[in-house]
């Protein structure tokens, strides 16, 4: 079977998500499969060819792709344009290269790939696709509407309000004094859209406060405020599965949030076959084991209710002192794909692989 691995895209995680696809690649079984590597540009074009399975290339990516653009032409045994977006807006016209193949793996991280809208374009291109749908993609992005459906099937998120730009601008002190009343301080302020704490503040008091919407509705229309849980742990857990058959993963610890500065950091940390974040975790993480049933329990059930597929990583907050447990995000397309959770779960990542792209034909 040929297996498309797309990655890259237009979003502010593109270079995590080149991390994971080449990630995908390397641990795919090449015996049963083969690769079709897939490498979306930031500004969004389409490139396919063997030099895009090598992290390394990545170092140079723009000279490689400005003679793709020329292969684009007249094809050689390289890196090749698929699709190159039109200066213009508008659509194609019909003669494109046409590409065979089986099943497309999205290895995206964020808008314009995780986020339901390439899983619309490859339900339109009628072609197989490992992870959630449309549906589950798309509310997994928005924090608002996720939180609302955590909500309405009672899992335990932290209080929260949201409000649209406009509303804010109309009526921004009946909109602080409501945040004041039901959220209180410290808050969080995050744009309802943005993946990797773009955007988002924390607001101590008023001042913080005002300053914290002002920043968050230049990335976003729709503004999440949310209570902060203070004195706090960060717990992950990974599900797979599909519509009533689902497996959760031992519980981690991320230790810090990585900050990705140079090449190396961005690229080439994740090449390796630890992850990229392996050296910022504990698995499993050091918690009762109450808590960390119970996390699993919540993991399938925020899951189930996106009616999500293939792989997810749900994200927890846990007060310390009381153990208290609140579901934070859901990840329906989780970096490294969350291998590192199924391998202390004895899954290896091309296993991991195999059952993903098992579900997605089934
Ligand atoms: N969005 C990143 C890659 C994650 O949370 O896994
Ligand atoms: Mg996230």
């Amino acid at each position: 079977k040929k297996i498309g691995v797309i990655f890259g895209g237009r979003s502010v995680e593109h270079e995590v998500s080149v991390i994971t696809g080449i990630q995908v690649i390397e641990n795919i079984d090449k015996n049963k499969y083969d690769v079709v590597p897939i490498y979306v540009s930031k500004s969004g074009d389409w490139y396919t060819g063997e030099e895009l399975s090598d992290i390394k290339n990545y170092k140079d990516i723009n000279n490689l792709l400005s003679k793709a653009k020329k292969a684009f032409l007249s094809p050689v045994p390289s890196v090749k344009a698929l699709i190159v977006l039109p200066e213009k807006k508008g659509f194609f016209k019909k003669d494109v290269e046409y590409i065979p193949i089986d099943v497309i793996f999205p290895a995206f991280h964020g808008a314009h790939g995780e986020d339901g809208t390439m899983q619309g374009l490859f339900e339109l291109c009628d072609i197989p696709y490992v992870g959630s749908g449309v549906t589950g993609s798309a509310v997994g992005m928005d924090k608002i509407i996720m939180k609302d459906i955590f909500k309405s099937n009672n899992l335990p998120i932290v209080n929260y309000i949201w409000f649209t730009r406009d509303e804010y601008e109309k009526n921004k002190e009946d909109i602080i004094k409501k945040i004041e009343v039901q959220i209180g301080y410290p808050a969080f302020v995050k744009p309802a859209n943005l993946g990797s704490s773009i955007g988002i503040g924390k607001a101590k008091d008023k001042d913080g406060l005002l300053n914290a919407i002002e920043v968050a509705a230049k990335y976003d229309r729709r503004i999440i405020v949310e209570k902060s849980v203070e004195n706090c742990i960060e717990i992950n857990c990974s599900v797979i599965g599909f519509d009533n058959d689902f497996i959760s993963s031992v519980c981690e610890q991320p230790i810090s949030l990585e900050e990705f500065l140079s090449f190396d950091d961005k690229y080439m940390r994740g090449s390796g076959s630890k992850g990229m974040k392996s050296t910022v975790r504990k698995i499993p993480a050091p918690i009762p084991e109450e808590t960390s049933q119970s996390i699993k329990n919540l993991s399938i059930d925020a899951f189930r209710v996106l009616d999500c597929s293939g792989v997810a990583r749900i994200d927890f907050l846990v007060e310390k002192d009381s153990m208290k447990v609140y579901v934070n995000e859901i990840n329906t397309i989780p970096g490294s794909i969350s291998f590192y959770l199924w391998e202390a779960c004895g899954i290896k990542f091309s296993t991991l692989i195999d059952k993903l792209i098992e579900i997605a034909i089934k």
